[in-house]
């Protein structure tokens, strides 16, 4: 069985729709809205394609209607694009983005499977770099072979004993220096961390078709082009 890892794809469809690779079943990990301006058809493909589709803490503040953050930088970018959803996303849209399950385990290929947006202590919150102890720590009581998170827009593998811990990075705003699209593959128990190149052009293009602030916009190209933190 070939299971398709995807998380943070932030309304990029340029990005999205440029992984091609056939599936089995399709593992997404939260955060398919906000920082791009075309949320529409990737909640689409999620609904279509997503054999378990979690919730992150951005399809929670857009579809809970949070009030937009006040502030610079990434904030500014997650509230301007958090209005410009409330604009094109129907009653439909939003209601699907509300009612993802915060974490969900599932067993496939014989594999047990536990996914989460952030970690399994604050599932849709929590900021954890890839560092081995302080995984394990979190996972302890954790019952699995497979542990999928997403949330940090880092690509990582981990090998914690039991438990392979993986994040198969950002589709749709990497923020490691590297622009590609990020996802992963687990085929056969086997992770192959994996990125492609998408046509970075006509994200930013549909960019500045959504008349955001010109600072918004400005941020949300840089970080597309360099796969750079603000
Ligand atoms: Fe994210």
């Amino acid at each position: 069985m070939r299971i398709l890892l995807l998380a943070d794809i932030h309304a990029n469809w340029s990005a999205l729709s440029a992984i091609r690779e056939p599936f089995d079943a399709c593992l997404i990990l939260g955060d398919i809205v906000e920082y791009g301006v075309e949320p529409a058809p990737c909640i689409e493909w999620a609904r279509q394609y997503g054999t378990v589709v979690i919730r992150g803490n951005h399809d929670h503040s857009a579809s809970q209607r949070v009030p937009p953050p006040t502030g610079h930088g990434l904030r500014a970018l997650a509230g301007a694009t958090r209005q410009q959803h409330w604009n094109v996303l129907s009653p439909t849209h939003l209601k699907y983005l509300s009612r993802l399950p915060v974490s969900q385990t599932l067993e496939l290929d014989s594999k047990k499977f536990h996914l989460v947006h952030a970690t399994p202590r604050d599932p849709m919150d929590e900021y954890l770099a890839a560092d081995p102890e302080t995984w394990k720590a979190r996972l302890a009581g954790i019952d699995a072979d497979f542990v999928c998170v997403g949330h940090t827009h880092l690509q990582f593998h981990l090998n914690l004993g039991k438990i392979q811990l993986v994040n198969p990075g950002s589709v749709g705003q990497p923020r490691d220096g590297d622009p590609r699209a990020a996802y992963a593959i687990i085929e056969n128990g086997q992770v192959q961390l994996k990125r492609v190149e998408y046509d970075i052009d006509a994200a930013v293009s549909a960019l500045k078709d959504a008349n955001l602030p010109p600072e918004v916009t400005e941020l949300a190209e840089s970080m597309l082009r360099t796969g750079g933190r603000p």
